[in-house]
């Protein structure tokens, strides 16, 4: 059998259909422009649609209006981003967090964060996976965060950081459920991004500092680079690799 029949020298995406959701900025978007660059026809889902039209134009994919906390809209657009009925990449970014002190957090911060992080993981994932398992066949990446390993100083995020260590725990739960039926199902935690989540205490030279005193690499992610592994993991190269959480973090969480 030749290298490339096996596999080796490297796997593309061609002819693949994939769904984004969260897709219109940040790590999604460059997750989006990464598949789309290896050849798959790529769908970003969405809350604001002139955005998320203009993001899809960039990269010569598709938007569809995505509210990841409601079931319904999480299965139309997952029916959107299919071709024919098939879907065969799935990456879930779709994420938010609250700052403030444990003990004075409101219930909506609390419900917000838990909500999207953990149940709208979990909405996309169930509606990807019902298409995925009747043709035995895809892979899911769900975007956790290294705040899933540790604690982020000195901004307190406790839901947050309870939030992603779930979509840890979730992801390899539905990888062991769905792994025999032939879906993959992996995550990836990054460490500080260069993206809209982060603006704010990237622009703030002590917090920025605290960050950065911990990043071995001396400098924040770029978008790219957390797309670029997170590629990697829903391509055929990583075809053994169920149930993993892949650290992208710049050495932060070795330190
Ligand atoms: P971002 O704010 O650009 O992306 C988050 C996206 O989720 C936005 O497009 C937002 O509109 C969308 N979203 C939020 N609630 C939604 C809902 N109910 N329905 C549909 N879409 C919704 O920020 P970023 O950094 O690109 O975040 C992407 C993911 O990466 C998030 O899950 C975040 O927690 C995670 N992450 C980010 C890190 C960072 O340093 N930026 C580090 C580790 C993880």
């Amino acid at each position: 059998m030749s290298d490339s029949e096996n596999g080796i020298g490297g796997a593309g995406l061609t002819g693949r259909t994939a769904f984004v959701a969260g897709g219109a900025s940040g790590i999604g978007l460059a997750v989006a422009h990464a598949l789309a660059a290896r050849g798959a026809t790529v769908t970003i889902g969405g809350r604001n649609v002139a955005a998320g039209e203009a993001a899809a134009a960039a990269f010569g994919g598709r938007f569809t209006p995505l509210d990841v906390l409601r079931p319904e809209s999480v299965q139309r657009a997952v029916a959107a981003a299919a071709t024919g009925g098939r879907l065969d990449i799935a990456v879930n970014c779709a994420g938010v967090v609250e700052t403030g002190a444990a003990e004075s957090m409101s219930d909506e911060s609390w419900s917000r964060v838990m909500e999207t992080n953990v149940t709208g993981v979990f909405n996309a994932c169930r509606a990807e996976a019902v298409l995925m398992l009747e043709v035995g066949a895809g892979a899911i990446v769900n975007v956790a965060s290294m705040s899933a390993r540790i604690v982020n100083r000195p901004q307190n995020i406790s839901a947050y950081n309870a939030s992603k260590a779930a979509v840890v725990q979730l992801t390899r739960s539905m990888a062991a459920e769905w792994g025999p039926r032939g879906l993959r199902v992996n995550s990836v935690s990054p460490g500080y991004t260069a993206t809209p989540m982060t603006a704010k205490g990237r622009g703030q030279t002590e917090q920025a500092g605290a960050w950065l005193a911990h990043i071995p690499l001396g400098r924040f992610a770029e978008p790219h680079e957390i797309a670029g592994p997170v590629a990697f993991l829903v391509s055929d190269d990583a075809s053994y690799v169920v149930g993993h959480d892949l650290v992208i973090d710049g050495g932060y969480t070795t330190i």
